[in-house]
């Protein structure tokens, strides 16, 4: 079976001449109205169209693990779950602390599943060709038509499409379509994702046709009153009969108005292709940019007897780009400092499965602390993330591949790379080439063989294979080993050398090679959660037993830097071009340093939730330019403890006031990028206050939370729209009655949707959180969670309200503690599970099951619930808790000697009234000792309820249909 990799066809006649025409007076032809190019967030293609192109998403059958005769036509399905593309199997869980792919795979399974899809097509579309495009699916898939096989693609993150001509039935009778995919994990180091989770597209056209990856759109020349722009192209004839054609080709502005055509007539012999080209001149052309994103549209057609036949579009723009061995990167003639990021593919809660609005989400969150460019770690994206950064002025690293032909797991790409490498990266450029956001190629990730003799010359034939596609873009690797010879012989092949860490050695390489171009492809990986705050301050604190990592930039790996040291040197080198942090968002998997239950990143600006860290506002702060001041850490501590309170800010100084009382006012030093101070707690409101040249320009406070006293949900937007994809993101936060944020709230919190959405997924950006992602309730987080609701397809409101029945008071909270053993050599006495610090605790003094934990109310109390936070998983510890109202005659209210709860908190709700509570550790897991960071008793249970948030869902908004044939 013929198979396209978006790659050259075996069959064709190219016939090469390469024809460079002007217009030829009176063969150009009316253009069609002009259409929206601007469509947002939607199912269909928001970037390069062919006619006839269609979503061929909708109404497949789906069924998890092996079967035998699925291929096959005529087996029966109809047991099998119906769902629509893109999806991702691994995500729906559930968790698995023994899953093939470790917790570096997101400890979720992957294995096989299977998809088939019943169409037809109608008796007029017998003339037609078709094609089945699959942007993406992971991996190893094998797709049948009618049960033929059409082939087999083993990466899972290139896009591939099969030639469905001739095979496909077109008398109106049922074709059978069946994808069998195969994630044999471990295959990739980070979740990966499982099934068809990238859209797919039914292409039918005329049998005269332009091919759309043959089709390359350059600009030689950009200067301010003209740009020449080149189109080279092929147009291919599928009939048994030569045919006369003209082929138009028109640069349209972004309302939809020709600025240039041309046309051009050529005789095409049967089953052939031929290569053209088509020159356009601009004048005053809008470039493309960072701060204004100027997009043109080249459309082709192909006319035959006076009619449009076909035609391709793809968006485009006009800009330069490139880099210097002495002043990093220019954009346009303009000096602009790479500040990247490097971004996995998944999507948080909703997993690999691709959703426009979900990653325009991602990418709006990370422009706004002032990201200019996304480094695509490991593997080509979705292409929707290109179009979207052609659309937001965002500049791309496009990555091939995380290793060659040394793996870095089992099942990875090295078992393919020999057969595949060729195909798999060609098929990248020819399908990313027309991208203005892309800047630079990458061959590879820290890729193993690059160390080796052998590298060498397979980083030739990458270079010479991206060459051939596309000679305008520089080449990088981004390389971790530049102490080895032959990876530095390799960094002299390409046209910019990526260093992945080490920074210290750049500036003795950059002496030596003046002309090396060079970038930190790879920086930093600092770790942190959002919220949580490990001291000393000055000490690099990488792991904790609480398996959360620190947010005052003082956690960092050994091949890594903080982000203020990575940021430093950076900023200082005019030669670097810029750098891409480890990483942007946090992404499930890999949850270095911790293992099993942690099964997402630490590594993340941003959390997976999108919720900011503290060191968002670090970058916010050295990024951009609109004035700001952030804070940290939030402001409930034990009185008198002595807090390190830090400013994050872009102004010259900050005064800090506690409770309206001056701290004094602290001026950045050179160079210095925050202002700390040591302030004993005292509860109330630490307020920030910068001053630009002595002017106020922004504050920060926080502030002291008090119980927690209700909900508050917020939208991301007032409204979304109504065509079954669109996602209204929703932070649910619990706050005290003044509604400040509980800094250590952890509520479990149940959502509702009602009217035209349905909640799809929860989050809250814990790493430890082994909560279901596709449920209807999640624990807050350091005080917040998220829902994700889609439209349902329907314009209406949509109404959304959310509850906790975990509200109470914590009747514990300071009371007398008391224990058989503690560990008090580390302070880890009993009071210290009461004082509501997530960070202090109380622990035995051994690993021995039998120790218990006392409180002392002081007075009989009603208690209805308890809360333990237990040091790790809970699963490690059994536990049974008694109530006494005198200390010596206790009844069990809780027994959970039985249970494997792998949730951190375990929340039991009982009843009685009672003055003591003993919590006894009834068994331990090797390795565990009893250790509670808080245990809450909860009286006056009344549940947390929010207001109710209304949003609407409008009607599908035009302009969104397929490109038509003429
Ligand atoms: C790098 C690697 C990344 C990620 C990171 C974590 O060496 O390229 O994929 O594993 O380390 O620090």
């Amino acid at each position: 079976m013929r198979k396209r990799t978006i790659g050259s066809r075996a069959l064709c006649l190219t016939l090469s001449a390469l024809l460079l025409l002007g217009c030829l007076a009176g063969c150009g032809r009316p253009s069609p109205a002009p259409r929206d190019q601007t469509r947002r967030n939607g199912a269909l293609a928001t970037g390069a169209r062919v006619s006839g192109q269609r979503s061929f998403d909708e109404g497949w059958r789906f069924f998890r693990g092996e079967v035998g005769e699925a291929a096959q036509p005529g087996f029966d399905d109809s047991s099998w779950r119906i769902l629509d593309l893109p999806h991702d199997f691994s995500i729906e869980g559930p968790y698995d602390g023994h899953s093939p792919g470790g917790y570096d795979g997101g400890a979720l399974n992957g294995g096989v599943g299977w998809y088939r899809k019943i169409f037809s097509l109608s008796p007029q579309s017998s003339q037609r060709v078709f094609a089945l495009r699959f942007d993406g699916v992971y991996m190893n898939s094998d797709v049948w038509l009618n049960g033929q096989h059409l082939g087999n693609h083993p990466y899972g993150y290139t896009s591939f499409e099969y030639d469905l001509t001739r095979r496909v039935k077109t008398d109106g009778s049922p074709n059978v379509l069946a994808v069998r995919v195969e994630n044999k994990q471990p295959s990739s180091r980070w979740y990966s994702g499982s099934g068809i989770y990238r859209h797919v597209w039914l292409i039918e056209r005329h049998p005269i046709h332009v091919e759309p990856w043959e089709t390359a759109i350059t600009t030689p020349s950009v200067e301010a009153a003209l740009a020449r722009v080149s189109l080279r192209t092929q147009v291919r004839n599928d009939r048994d009969t030569p045919a006369t054609v003209t082929i138009t080709s028109a640069v349209r502005d972004d309302i939809g108005q020709d600025l240039s055509s041309r046309s051009t007539r050529h005789e095409l012999p049967a089953h052939a292709a031929l290569g053209l080209a088509h020159g356009h001149d601009l004048a005053a052309p809008r470039l493309w940019s960072i701060a204004s994103p100027a997009l043109y549209t080249l459309r082709v057609s192909v006319w035959l007897d006076g009619a449009e036949v076909d035609a391709f579009e793809s968006p485009f723009g006009i800009r330069t780009a490139r880099f210097d061995p002495d002043q990093g990167f220019f954009l346009n003639g303009e000096r602009v400092k790479l500040q990247g990021v490097c971004m996995h593919h998944d999507l948080g809660a909703l997993g690999a499965a691709i959703n426009e609005r979900a990653l325009e989400r991602q990418l709006e969150i990370l422009k706004s602390f002032g990201t200019n460019a996304i480094r695509t770690s490991h593997n080509p994206p979705a292409p929707e993330l290109l179009d979207l950064c052609d659309r937001m002025g965002l500049l791309v690293m496009d990555e091939a591949f995380d290793c060659w032909r040394t793996g870095k797991t089992a099942n990875d790409y090295h078992l393919y790379f020999d057969a595949w490498a060729e195909t798999d990266i060609k098929s990248m450029v020819r399908r990313d080439r027309n991208h203005p956001s892309v800047v630079l190629w990458s061959i590879g990730n820290e890729i193993p063989d690059s160390e080796k003799a052998e590298g060498v010359p397979i980083a030739k034939q990458l270079i010479g294979w991206v060459r051939e596609q596309d000679s305008t873009r520089p080449i990088t690797i981004a390389e971790n080993k530049m102490g080895n010879a032959y990876a530095r012989t390799i960094a002299g092949l390409v046209d910019v050398v990526g260093y992945n860490y080490f920074p210290w050695r750049i500036d003795p390489d950059h002496q030596e090679h003046r002309l090396w171009k060079i970038l930190g492809s790879e920086t930093s990986s600092a770790v942190r959660s959002r919220g949580v705050y490990h001291l000393p301050l000055n000490q690099n604190i990488l792991s904790h037993s609480d398996q959360q990592c620190s947010s005052y930039d003082n956690s960092v790996v050994g091949w890594g830097n903080s982000a203020e040291e990575s940021w430093h040197f950076d900023r200082d080198r005019l030669f670097m071009a810029g750098e891409f942090i480890w990483t942007g968002f946090d992404y499930l998997g890999e949850p270095t340093p911790y293992g099993w239950p942690a099964k997402s990143s630490y590594f993340g600006i941003v959390d997976t939730a999108g919720f900011p860290k503290d060191i968002y506002y670090f970058y916010q702060s050295q990024w951009t330019k609109k004035p700001m001041v952030h804070l940290l850490p939030h402001w409930n501590w034990q009185p008198g403890k002595i807090i390190p309170v830090i400013a994050y800010s872009n102004a010259d100084e900050v005064e800090l006031f506690l409770n309206d009382r001056s701290l004094g006012t602290r001026a950045f030093a050179v160079g210095g990028t925050r202002l700390e101070w040591a302030v004993p707690f005292e509860p109330g409101t630490l307020r920030a206050v910068a001053y630009l040249q002595g002017a106020v320009v922004a504050t920060d406070e926080v502030r002291t939370a008090g119980d927690p006293a209700r909900l508050e949900l917020l939208a991301d937007r007032p409204a979304i729209r109504a065509d079954g994809r669109d996602l209204l993101f929703v932070e649910a936060r619990v706050v005290d009655a003044h509604g400040v944020r509980v800094p250590s709230a952890d509520h479990r919190i149940q959502f509702e949707v009602q009217g035209e959405g349905r909640l799809i997924a929860v989050d809250n950006g814990n790493p430890i959180s082994l909560e279901p992602y596709q449920a209807s309730q999640r624990r807050a987080f350091s005080g917040k969670a998220l829902a994700i609701v889609q439209s349902t397809g329907r314009p209406g409101p949509i109404s959304i309200r959310a509850w906790s029945t975990e509200g109470g008071t914590n009747l514990a909270a300071g009371k007398p503690a008391s224990t058989d053993s503690a560990e008090t050599s580390l302070g880890n006495i009993a009071e210290r599970a009461l004082d509501g610090d997530l960070t202090s605790r109380w622990c035995a003094a051994d690993g021995n099951p039998g120790h218990h934990f006392r409180v002392d109310l002081g007075s009989a109390q009603k208690i209805e619930a308890s809360k333990i936070v237990w040091e790790r998983q809970a699963k490690l510890y059994r536990y049974a808790i008694d109530a006494s109202p005198n200390g010596t005659s206790w009844t069990r209210v809780v027994d959970k000697t039985q249970h494997s709860d792998a949730t951190q908190i375990q929340w039991d709700p009982w009843s009685a009234t009672a003055r003591h509570v003993r919590v006894t550790v009834t068994g331990l897991d090797q390795g565990a000792w009893a250790s509670i960071w808080e245990l809450q008793l909860l009286g006056s249970l009344t549940p947390l309820t929010s207001n109710r948030l209304t949003i609407e869902a409008l009607p599908r908004f035009l302009g969104t249909e397929p490109l038509p044939p003429s």
